[in-house]
């Protein structure tokens, strides 16, 4: 399996590209179901879920046409649309494959999906999904594992659903229902939808393919159904999730960074919370909708913050792990809730063999800030986490060891060339030639 090795205590300089964001292609991926024209999207970022996603879609009938390597161009078509079984051995590898069901149930009038697990933030149930396919009229059912969905007389119906659950709106949950409804006959509104930036991305390649769709990023969404949707290019937005990532590598190594394809006004909760630790985000130059050429610099030493995460446009729970490895070297004491999962610790005692002083009480964590971070070998143990290793490992005195890094490689593209280009001392090695 591969590790990275990090030599920490580096300086990074120069500027690094956002790439298209993860968590919106694997839902505008899954719309290429909802119609029998192509969809062409551009700025996809090459990573195993997105690999994950290309397959289970061509077992749908809806396979990727060719593309220049390194295009990061896909290209999605419904062939066959008699398939309509997500088996069980691409699910378990990637539990976004649940943002297939809407747009399968929605367009064939039938789907099986197989239930997806839960992993190591949580339990991740699927209630509200099903919850709001049913109130579209869909007859659902478990049979050996398996979501078993069904469209009386073919159809959806559109509705008012109420999509809020204990822990507040779901992204995936909205973009199921967001989906389906678009295809549903007459008028759904959805209350407490996910007001995520990727939503909003989902319902403009929607809107594009012929959906009528208004309040996308707001908590009422409304969608007039239509009979049929067609074909349409769509640019992935940039990964706010990495753009967090990258900016907390600067901070935490005390290095001055330009960002570019950085979208900024999707990250004003982490960029505030940053601002009061010293953490400063320079707009130098807007690019685009939501896309902007940023530049990182922090003070030399950070003051503690409290933080708490909630749904957009609070802070994102992805950034939690990232933001918690930052604040180990903070001048004080910060306090760090975790509101969406409250089990996504799984980095805090790795950080710990690292020389962090961290006391967690349940779903909160106050960090004792240390004046510096000792290398140390280190399990990854799901995304997010991992990547709050690397970002340890880069500020931390001597050796850090990453082990599995396959959690890493499932949501960030090629990061240890790219940290490489900026001055960081990081390397992939196979464990077994370690
Ligand atoms: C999306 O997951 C993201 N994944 C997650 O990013 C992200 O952490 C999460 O949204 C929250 O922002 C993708 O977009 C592929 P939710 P999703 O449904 O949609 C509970 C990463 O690191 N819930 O918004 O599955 C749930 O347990 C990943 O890139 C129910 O109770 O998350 C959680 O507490 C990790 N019932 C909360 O809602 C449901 O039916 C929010 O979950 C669905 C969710």
């Amino acid at each position: 399996m591969d590790t990275f090795v990090i030599d920490g205590g580096r300086r990074l300089e120069g500027s690094i590209r956002v790439f298209g964001a993860k968590n919106a292609a694997l839902p505008l991926m899954a719309a290429a179901l909802l119609t029998d024209q192509p969809l062409v999207f551009e700025d996809v970022p090459d990573l195993a879920d997105i690999r994950n996603m290309t397959r289970l879609l061509a077992e749908l009938g809806c396979p990727p046409a060719d593309a220049p390597p390194g295009s990061r161009r896909v290209t999605l078509q419904t062939v066959d649309p008699s398939q309509n079984h997500a088996r069980y051995d691409i699910v378990k590898t990637m539990r976004a494959s649940i943002c297939a069901l809407g747009p399968t149930l929605a367009s064939r009038g039938e789907a099986r999906v197989a239930m997806p697990g839960g992993c190591l933030i949580g339990d991740r149930p699927v209630d509200l999904h099903l919850r709001g396919l049913r109130a579209l009229g869909a007859e659902i059912t478990l049979e050996n594992g398996d979501i078993v969905a069904r469209a009386p007389g073919g159809r959806l119906k559109g509705a008012r659903i109420f999509l809020g659950g204990n822990f507040g709106s779901t992204v995936l949950g909205t973009a199921n229902v967001l989906s389906a409804a678009t295809l549903a006959s007459g008028t759904t509104v959805i209350e407490s939808a996910a007001c995520e930036p990727e939503i909003v991305d989902l319902a403009r390649l929607l809107t594009s393919m012929g959906a009528k769709i208004r309040g996308a990023g707001s908590p009422r969404i409304t969608v007039e159904g239509v009979e049929q949707l067609g074909g349409a290019t769509h640019t992935v937005m940039p990964d706010r999730i990495e753009a967090g990532t990258l900016i907390c590598a600067a901070a935490i190594t005390n290095s001055v960074l330009t960002i570019e394809n950085c979208p900024i006004d999707s990250l004003m909760a982490v960029t505030d919370r940053l601002r009061v630790s010293g953490v400063h985000v320079e707009t130098l130059s807007e690019d685009g909708p939501d896309r902007a050429t940023c530049r990182v610099s922090s003070e030399r030493v950070l003051k503690p913050i409290e933080v708490t995460t909630q749904p957009f446009p609070g802070f994102p729970t992805d950034l939690q792990a990232q933001l918690l490895a930052l604040l180990c070297l903070s001048d004080g004491n910060s306090v760090v809730t975790e509101k969406i999962f409250p089990e996504r610790f799984m980095h805090v005692p790795e950080l710990a063999r690292m020389g962090a002083r961290m006391h967690r009480e349940g779903a909160t964590v106050v960090v004792s800030g240390v004046r510096r971070l000792r290398g140390a070998p280190v399990m990854a143990s799901d995304l997010r986490a991992s990547a709050s290793l690397v970002l340890a490992g880069l500020a931390a005195e001597g050796t850090t060891v990453v082990q599995r890094v396959y959690h890493l490689d499932r949501g960030y593209e090629q990061l240890e060339t790219r940290l490489q280009a900026l001055g960081a001392s990081i390397r992939r090695v196979d464990e077994a030639d370690l």
